[in-house]
């Protein structure tokens, strides 16, 4: 039967039993971030326009596919797009800066983006992520992607490649600007018309084309470690000979940009090799100056975030077998099968009461289909039968039951 409403395109529905599997991943991914030091953030779901916009880059795709309207009072509102500018606007706001001067967040989040959905990519999806705040050192980078390693082997993801890159600072990135124009402004005829319109200001976001006749052309195209500063490079390196040190094998790509304005210095993104398209897992790096430009004192800061969904179709984690302990139905009697649902839940076992009042046959038969540990069954008596031994006894109240069930 067609329902007479669907989904908004772009989203979906999280049903059983994949919920099941939903939650085990986030309490791995909650659990995780707690080992290490992390604690929770919520930020709400509606922020102001100009959060993204200023901080994120007009010019990004990110910034141009938000979800925004003008309430009554003429305040322009998106549905947040990502986290790293609410996180960064609530830890001023808060004055968390003053308080903790290494301030470790993680948060698991709904976000909308209008893109072009498609496997792996959603309208409405959700971001696991964390954030490092207060810290210019690079072993907080080290940290940050060593939990992000840790994550990926908890939830039983492998044949993933991390890439790595460092884009300097923003004199660094500026030279590299210049020679990224002219060596594109060489090939611009043969260029995508979408990198085409990026020449100039935002020849960066050309490294980030997936368009067929970009591809070549930027594979040739100038490094930006070859304008790194010394005190970059040293940097870069002690980061790489950690990673080493830890066993975390990783690819260097000196063209990786990431799609968000704000990143300096330290950038990556573990991405899957088995799948073609989407296949980045997630993706982070350094944003020093976001803080700063946000109103807040200067800050350093370093993060990562994960799509949940591309998380969890990677995902070898198995649930086991749903069980319940009690199986409950009844046809008239329900009062006394109440009265024992109550109890048994007080005593902490789980229990399915069957409302349907249906025959005896036919609920032994769903107390089987759901993995039951024992069926009971409430008439004028108690009848309780345990699914296993297949032993069967009449029972007059719970203390008689208990005696019997071995749970
Ligand atoms: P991002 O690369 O835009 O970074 O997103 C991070 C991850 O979110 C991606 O690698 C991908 O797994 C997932 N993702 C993004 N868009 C979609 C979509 N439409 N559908 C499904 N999954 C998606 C950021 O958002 C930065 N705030 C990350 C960060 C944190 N940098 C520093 N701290």
């Amino acid at each position: 039967m067609k329902s007479k409403f669907q989904k908004i395109k772009g989203t979906y529905d999280i049903l059983p039993p994949e919920s099941k599997k939903w939650n085990t991943s986030i309490s791995i991914l909650q659990s995780l971030s707690e080992q290490f030091g992390y604690k929770e953030i919520k930020t709400p779901i509606i922020e102001n326009i100009d959060l993204f916009k200023q901080n994120i880059g007009y010019e990004t795709d990110v910034s141009k596919e938000m979800f925004s309207w003008e309430d009554p009072s003429g305040n322009q509102l998106v549905l947040k797009p990502e986290m790293t500018a609410p996180v960064v606007r609530a830890y001023i706001e808060s004055g968390f800066f003053r308080s903790k001067p290494l301030c470790k967040l993680f948060y698991i989040d709904a976000l909308f983006r209008r893109e072009k959905p498609q496997k792996g990519r959603q309208r409405q999806f959700h971001q696991f992520g964390i954030e490092a705040l207060g810290s210019s050192e690079v072993e907080q980078d080290v940290e940050v992607i060593l939990l992000a390693t840790k994550i990926l082997y908890h939830l039983g993801i492998s044949n993933t490649t991390l890439q790595i890159n460092d884009i300097g600072n923003y004199e660094t990135r500026k030279k590299y600007q210049e020679k990224l124009n002219e060596y594109f402004s060489d090939y611009k005829s043969s260029l995508s018309k979408l990198s085409q319109n990026r020449l100039g200001n935002n020849s960066l976001r050309i490294l980030d084309s997936k368009e067929e006749e970009d591809i070549e052309i930027i594979k040739n195209a100038p490094f930006i470690k070859e304008f790194l500063t010394r005190d970059e490079l040293n940097n870069y390196s002690s980061l790489l000979s950690h990673l080493d040190a830890l066993g975390i094998t990783y690819k260097e790509n000196s063209h990786l940009v990431r799609g968000l304005d704000y990143y300096n210095g330290t950038t990556f993104e573990i991405s899957n090799m088995s799948s073609k398209s989407q296949n980045a897992l997630l993706g982070g790096g350094r944003y020093d100056n976001l803080v700063e430009s946000m109103g807040g004192p200067s800050t350093p800061a370093v993060g990562f975030a994960a799509g949940i969904e591309r998380l969890l179709i990677e995902s070898s984690t198995e649930d086991k077998n749903e069980t319940i302990d009690f199986f409950i139905g009844f046809e008239s009697y329900s009062e006394g099968a109440f009265k024992i649902a109550n109890q048994l839940i007080d005593e902490g076992y789980s229990i399915y009461i069957d409302t349907l009042k249906k025959s005896e046959k036919n609920q032994l038969k769903n107390a089987i289909k759901m993995n039951a540990s024992f069926y009971l069954r409430c008439d004028e008596s108690i009848k309780l039968k345990n699914l296993t031994s297949k032993e069967e006894l009449v029972v007059n109240n719970i203390s008689e039951l208990k005696k019997f069930i071995k749970l």
